[in-house]
């Protein structure tokens, strides 16, 4: 095995629990990861953006009727053998290229609701005892450069803990964990203060974390408090926020566009964006968009 050196980020955890409530009927059975963007799961754009960034490990904090995301970074020994003998080894590429090395994605199993914070806590035996990155796979994020690369090569040079941010609208700061931070235009502002899902009055910027972090090991000391936070919940941004002080924390003003696709909105916004953005779809994706255009009022 490689060596690495401890500030290398090795590890990502991806927090794959939640119900996806808001995409019902579609999640009833299935898990919401593993909804497409074209012809991609969620969880699929996750990892392999975990990959591009050089990550080696993976640990999904799973619940109960998630199995449909481990059959999918395992063989479809059948499938794939059905696609050779009819020599498709294009569809063949298609669902093998993409799996990590054998052992490298791990499980656990969240055993109830209580929160992104609990959902972190519940890898922490797997997540090693350097930084490790944390992906949401609802936050999809259209870049040149893949999101985590972007922050593993900011945080090469920063350090400590970093957390993607971007400007929202004042409206919507109940939506997410919002930074205090005495220069929030600059591209890795400094971090003074975080506060869960605050009205848009008592917000104390407009600048919004997406799910996008790395962490140093120390927030499970935090998490392991159990202190329940905004929504009555085990809350990530109240863990992070007691390592204020303790150690850098920077937030990261990443280059792309994020998309929200655990709200419909979001997600037909990405499947729009990802799909402009394939030169093979791009002309046949701007077709339809004209067609829908010209019916507007
Ligand atoms: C979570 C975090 C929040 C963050 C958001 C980004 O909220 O708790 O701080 O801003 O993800 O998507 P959730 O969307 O799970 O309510």
């Amino acid at each position: 095995m490689a060596t690495t050196s401890t500030h290398q980020v090795r590890t990502a955890v991806l927090p794959v629990a939640g119900f996806g409530t808001r995409f019902l009927p579609a999640t009833k059975a299935m898990a919401k990861e593993m909804l497409t963007v074209v012809d991609k799961p969620l969880i699929q754009y996750a990892v392999e953006e975990a990959l591009a960034a050089g990550i080696e490990r993976f640990v999904l904090v799973t619940g109960r009727g998630k199995q449909a995301i481990e059959d999918h970074f395992d063989l479809a020994y059948e499938l794939t053998a059905t696609l050779k003998a009819r020599g498709k080894d294009a569809a063949v590429a298609e669902i093998t290229d993409f799996l990590p090395p054998p052992g490298a994605i791990h499980y656990v199993r969240q055993r109830e609701a209580l929160g992104l914070g609990h959902a972190v806590w519940c890898a922490r035996e797997l997540a090693g005892d350097g930084p490790f990155a944390v992906i949401s796979p609802d936050d999809l994020v259209l870049a040149e450069t893949p999101c985590l690369k972007q922050m593993v090569e900011a945080h090469a040079a920063l350090g400590g803990n970093l957390v993607g941010v971007m400007d929202v609208p004042r409206e919507q700061t109940d939506r997410y964990g919002i930074l205090s931070t005495p220069n929030e235009s600059d591209r890795t502002p400094t971090v003074e203060g975080l506060v869960e899902k605050p009205t848009p009055a008592e917000a104390p910027s407009t600048l919004s974390i997406i799910g996008r972090y790395i962490l140093m090991p120390e927030v499970f000391e935090a998490l392991g408090q159990h202190e329940r936070g905004a929504g009555n919940e085990i809350q990530l941004t109240d863990a992070m926020a007691k390592l204020i002080g303790r150690q850098p924390f920077h937030g990261l003003r990443f280059e792309g566009e994020r998309f929200d696709c655990g709200t419909k909105d979001g997600w037909l916004s990405a499947n729009i964006a990802f799909s402009l953005a394939d030169p093979d779809r791009r002309a046949a994706t701007e077709a339809t968009l004209r067609r829908f255009a010209a019916n507007l009022d």
